[in-house]
């Protein structure tokens, strides 16, 4: 297969490290890379909004499939445009992506099928939202509809603060984002997410992650995109797992088939573990990043013969393999993410770091300057790690993280806790 992979992030790094050792695999394009994906494939520096030319770009290679990583493109329609230029595409279509691309469009879902997710409503004006929102009382949940890199939700501990949460997005801090609020039931429990691939009409459970959003140790000070993710979340049981395939993942499947949109691709269920069972948080229509990083390690199958089959509609035959062990990502970042950090200080020692059977080091932010390694990025490094249980593999990514040199890099020193409280 000649495949491309769109992305230049650590979630794609370990895309292509997965997708290079398949024996499927001929020839091996990436729009944009960064220096990691470059060990794999060959990386061309071109705007992932240019459609055409991405589609130029698959005659010029002859392409077989393309993978695109992150949600922006999915949503801005680029594997519409790419099938009906006749290149199957991993990754769903923009009427389908609409599962992240509009929280109000998958609550809807959820009220339709009858999902389990916290009560809601989607306002399109301040006074409504905050009157909905004294209704419910505090804490609550106020939800910026679109894409928002991350930084529409909060979490309102107060009526006061989610009233500001509602002024901030009609005053258009998330741009066209914000013109339409979900304000949400706050619910309690532990998170998880849950992975599966689809095909449009079957699903194939693929595993389970706990990420760190905020960035600091013990889950304080501001969020991330993701300090750090560990693969599988010790609270997904068999039983858990069963229950959201039944009561979540495949209702939302066939509620959105039985709409015209089958959905093909990652499907990523941000859960909440409550006391009454999972209720579904959100969606994603990709891998996590950093989740991905670990599911890629723990993964025995070849993932580009699971894509295909997911492409050709053929996933009732595959079934998926795990390695029967932890695997845990530390991100490094640049001193001062989330807010603003410096470009281009230079890293080194990776290959020492990354010597250790079993630890990968996915490149994240990364850019080569004179030859040099150099940050590029907020998130830079994924550290992972293998282990047999979550501790160990905690260990084995610390000891990689002490090997970098990396003045201007920060990591958190608690990755895993939950997970390796449970072992303890
Ligand atoms: P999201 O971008 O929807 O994943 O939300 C970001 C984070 O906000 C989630 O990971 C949760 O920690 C939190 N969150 C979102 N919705 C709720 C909710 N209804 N109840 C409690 N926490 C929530
Ligand atoms: N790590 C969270 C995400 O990828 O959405």
């Amino acid at each position: 297969m000649n495949v491309l992979l769109i992305g230049s992030g650590g979630r794609e790094h370990s895309l292509a490290w997965k997708i290079a050792a398949s024996p499927l695999l001929e020839t091996f394009f990436c729009v944009p890379g960064n220096p990691g994906i470059a060990q794999h494939a060959t990386c061309i520096d071109m705007d992932v909004d240019d459609h055409d030319a991405i589609v130029s770009l698959c005659r010029e290679k002859g392409i077989t499939l393309v993978v695109v990583g992150p949600e922006a493109p999915l949503v801005a329609g680029l594997s519409d445009r790419l099938e009906q230029a006749g290149f199957p595409v991993f990754g769903p279509s923009a009427a389908a992506a609409q599962l992240e691309g509009s929280k109000g469009f998958t609550k809807d879902l959820c009220d339709r099928f009858g999902i389990p997710t916290g009560a809601y409503m989607r306002l399109d004006n301040a006074s409504k939202a905050k009157a909905y929102a004294r209704q419910m009382g505090a804490p609550i949940v106020i939800k910026a509809d679109g894409l928002a890199a991350g930084k529409g939700v909060t979490v309102a501990q107060t009526l006061e603060e989610a009233f500001s949460a509602i002024d901030e997005c009609f005053e258009g801090a998330f741009g066209v984002a914000g013109a339409e609020v979900v304000v949400e039931e706050f619910l309690t429990g532990e998170e998880a997410s849950f992975f599966c691939i689809c095909d449009g009409t079957q699903v194939l459970p693929f595993g389970t992650a706990q990420d760190h959003k905020a960035v600091g140790d013990g889950d304080t000070g501001p969020n991330t995109g993701g300090m750090g993710a560990y693969s599988p979340a010790p609270v997904m049981t068999d039983e858990l797992v069963q229950r959201t395939m039944d009561e979540i993942i495949k209702p939302t499947l066939a509620g959105m088939e039985e709409m015209g949109l089958p959905f093909r691709g990652v499907l990523y269920a941000g859960l909440m573990i409550t006391e009454s069972g999972p209720q579904l948080i959100e969606y994603n229509v990709r891998f996590g990043d950093p989740e991905c990083q670990p599911l890629m390690m723990r993964l025995k199958d070849d993932v580009l013969m699971l894509m295909k089959a997911a492409v050709d509609g053929q996933l009732w035959t595959m079934s998926t393999r795990w390695k029967d062990e932890t695997a845990l990502c530390i991100v490094m970042a640049a001193r001062g993410y989330p807010g603003t950090y410096q470009k281009g200080t230079p890293i080194g020692n990776l290959d020492e770091a990354s010597a250790d059977d079993g630890v990968e080091i996915f490149h994240a932010g990364t850019a080569l300057a004179d030859g040099r390694l150099v940050a590029n990025g907020g998130r830079v490094l994924g550290v992972t790690a293998l282990g047999a249980s979550a501790r160990e593999a905690q260990q084995k990514a610390y000891r990689a993280v002490d090997l970098i040199d990396w003045d201007d890099g920060f990591c958190r020193w608690d990755i895993g806790w939950r997970a390796i409280a449970r072992e303890s």
